[in-house]
């Protein structure tokens, strides 16, 4: 039986071609998407160069909606419980930038529960289905941006000024700081699991989306040098997804390796500080305390 992959995040950039590069490795793949045209557009791109592949979608993971990952992850459970199958990867890929200032129904940063909060809670939940398998995130070295002096993981309209800083680039950089806390952390958590950090570069994908929504010369500038310019300086996303594909097959790298373009780094100090690497754990644990318990009644 085909070892199982699930990629969140597949219907765009990174996550299609780390799709890609894992339905080439023979593993099944279980794809998250929102609606199901997106998925089903995915599904046929992938399905155009690797015919024979096993795929399939799941829709319906809003991450920005701790009930609607909830409900996801025990969609999965159930299944994959069912054909008594494991998870041999975890994807943790979906992501926004540059969005506005706005909380989520769950009362958290918008940024903060999509890019981070909500994979945490995927993962808590399919902590069994992991044990023996990876779990790889889809980080940015922008994490190091990360203010020192900011709460970083709260509720409530908690610092919108601060979250505003660099058109939202802060609040992102902010959410890779906890996700790769939070990997760290995990890593004597869940012994039975490995989790690795990937950074794939600047990758010319629509990221940029919410950027160019801000205003008309932002608009301007996403086209001509992010899509144009950046065809010559970015990485494509076939290339911006090699170090996701890297650090889901490759059995070789130790659980808390932090992987780029440049092959294995260092994380910076900060963000290895056992203390706030605790506290991330903590405070994240606390948010999704009521939906887990919530689900269990
Ligand atoms: N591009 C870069 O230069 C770069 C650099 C460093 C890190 N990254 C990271 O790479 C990851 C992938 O980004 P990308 O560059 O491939 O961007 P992308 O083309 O915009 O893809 C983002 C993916 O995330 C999904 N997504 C966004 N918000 C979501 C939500 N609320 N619920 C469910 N899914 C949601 C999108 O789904 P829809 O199609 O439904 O919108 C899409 O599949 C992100 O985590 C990003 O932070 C990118």
């Amino acid at each position: 039986m085909a070892p199982v992959a699930i990629v969140t995040g597949a219907t765009s950039g990174i996550g299609t071609e780390i799709a890609r590069g894992l339905a080439e490795s023979g593993h099944q793949l279980i794809l998250s998407c929102r609606s199901v045209n997106s998925g089903e557009r995915m599904l046929k791109e992938i399905h155009r160069t690797h015919p024979q592949s096993i795929i399939s979608i799941r829709n319906g993971l809003e991450l920005d909606d701790l009930d609607s990952v909830q409900h996801w992850a025990d969609k999965i459970k159930e299944e994959l419980n069912r054909s008594k199958l494991k998870i041999s990867v975890l994807v943790c890929n979906a992501g926004l930038m540059h969005a506005p200032f706005k909380l989520t129904k769950d009362q958290i940063e918008t940024h903060m529960q999509v890019n981070h909060l909500s994979h945490y809670l995927l993962i808590r939940e399919l902590e069994e289905l992991l044990k023996g398998g990876r779990v790889v995130f889809t980080s940015s070295s922008l994490y190091k941006k990360a203010l020192k002096d900011v709460p970083l993981l709260c509720k409530g309209p908690e610092c919108p000024d601060y979250y505003e800083v660099d058109n939202g680039m802060q609040a992102y950089a902010q959410s890779k700081m906890v996700m790769n806390r939070c990997a760290l952390g995990l890593t004597t958590i869940m012994p039975d699991t490995t989790f690795i950090v990937t950074s794939p570069g600047m990758v010319r994908t629509n990221l940029s989306r919410n950027f160019a929504a801000r205003s008309w010369t932002n608009t301007f500038l996403v086209n001509t040098l992010w899509h144009g310019l950046g065809r010559f300086l970015l990485h494509s996303p076939t290339s911006g997804a090699a170090p996701g594909i890297k650090a889901s097959t490759d059995i070789n790298l130790k659980s808390g390796s932090y992987l780029t373009q440049k092959g294995l780094e260092e994380f910076e100090e900060n963000c290895l500080d056992q203390e706030l690497i605790t506290e991330a754990i903590k405070k994240s644990d606390e948010l999704i305390k009521t939906i887990r318990h919530h689900s269990v009644l």
